[in-house]
């Protein structure tokens, strides 16, 4: 792509800048570009293109004031890639969600009826559809209803290229070639899913093997790819191997030095690369109202490629703020 303007992106590092009436903000944390300038409705191919680099560069990308319709984060979404349609929900139907596209994250019940999904308890850290063989890509999270600052219901994000780039070396040596198994059967808020059937021993459960390093198809670098933690084998080990590698690389992942909290405002709209980073939301209060609207497209089938261990680092993770 070429974006001729003031933007610097100078190699190794990332786009910011303004770009025409576009500006790109780095948040200040390992990941993370707030989008000033910008209405999504109106996004063109070129607001696009500078939209999508940013993405590729920063993971994740806030754009504040938005009043999006289900039909615009469609539009938005669309070019992103194809769309990972959701399971078409009873609360979807009941409450006339008319976009296939959209599903309603939300604690709000109607009639004692949830009328979306993740309600008000932890969600635990995890990439979206890492459970399936071909997990997210691009995921939008658009904001109507929050409850005040300070009610607990922000989100983190970490930045998986840098913990794969300041992994031990001991570390990466154990998991270059490494798959994990990724469990199905439980879900983010620690459920058994609909139809799943819970077995004693994980590496007997249904759910793919993904490499541990995936090579992203974009930027051609690395991130640790992990997926969720209960319930995740590390192919080839004893459990007990297993749970103390994956305890290994979970904690040195989730440090918050890889990360961004966001603390959500009415109108955000956030977008992330599920395929290099992690989230999740702790609980909230009950009483609060928060609704989300949400949407998704597809990622890829992980892969680790053949030169992984030779890769670059990802740029993001050491740019100098
Ligand atoms: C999601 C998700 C967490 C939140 O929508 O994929 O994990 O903060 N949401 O609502
Ligand atoms: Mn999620």
């Amino acid at each position: 792509m070429t974006v001729a303007s003031s933007a610097v992106r100078d190699t190794p590092a990332v786009i910011r800048g303004r770009v025409g009436d576009i500006e790109i903000i780095p948040l200040p944390a390992a990941m993370g570009a707030e989008i000033r300038g910008l209405d999504l409705r109106k996004l063109d191919d070129r607001g696009f293109d500078i939209l999508h680099r940013a993405y590729l560069d920063h993971l994740l990308l806030l754009v504040r004031g938005q009043k999006l319709s289900d039909a615009d984060m469609v539009a938005v979404a669309r070019r992103f890639g194809e769309f990972e349609l959701p399971p078409v929900t009873a609360e979807k139907v009941a409450h006339h969600v008319e976009h296939p596209e959209i599903t309603v994250v939300s604690n709000v019940r109607v009639g004692g009826a949830p009328i979306g999904e993740l309600g008000d308890g932890e969600v635990i850290w995890h990439s979206d559809y890492s459970f399936r063989r071909v997990i997210a890509g691009m995921r939008m999270l658009h904001a109507l209803e929050v409850p005040p600052e300070g009610a607990g219901a922000n989100t983190e994000f970490r930045n998986m290229y840098a913990a794969w780039d300041t992994l031990p070396e001991s570390l990466k040596k154990r998991v270059l070639g490494a798959t994990i198994k990724h469990d199905t059967a439980y879900d983010t808020n620690r459920k058994l899913r609909h139809g799943a059937v819970a077995v004693d021993d994980p590496r007997l459960g249904d759910g793919p093997d993904h490499p541990v390093v995936s090579t992203h198809p974009d930027s051609g670098c690395n991130s640790l790819f992990l997926g969720r933690r209960p319930r995740h084998v590390v192919n080839g080990c004893t459990l007990e191997e297993s749970d103390a590698l994956l305890d290994a690389l979970w904690a040195h992942a989730t440090q918050p030095q890889f990360g961004y909290t966001h603390v959500w405002r009415e109108g955000d709209t956030v977008l992330w690369d599920n395929r290099c980073t992690i989230h999740r939301r702790g609980a909230f209060n009950p009483a609060a109202r928060r609704v989300m609207h949400a949407t998704q497209v597809r990622g890829h089938q992980p892969f680790e490629a053949p030169d992984a261990a030779a890769r670059p680092p990802h740029p993001r993770g050491q740019l100098q703020l």
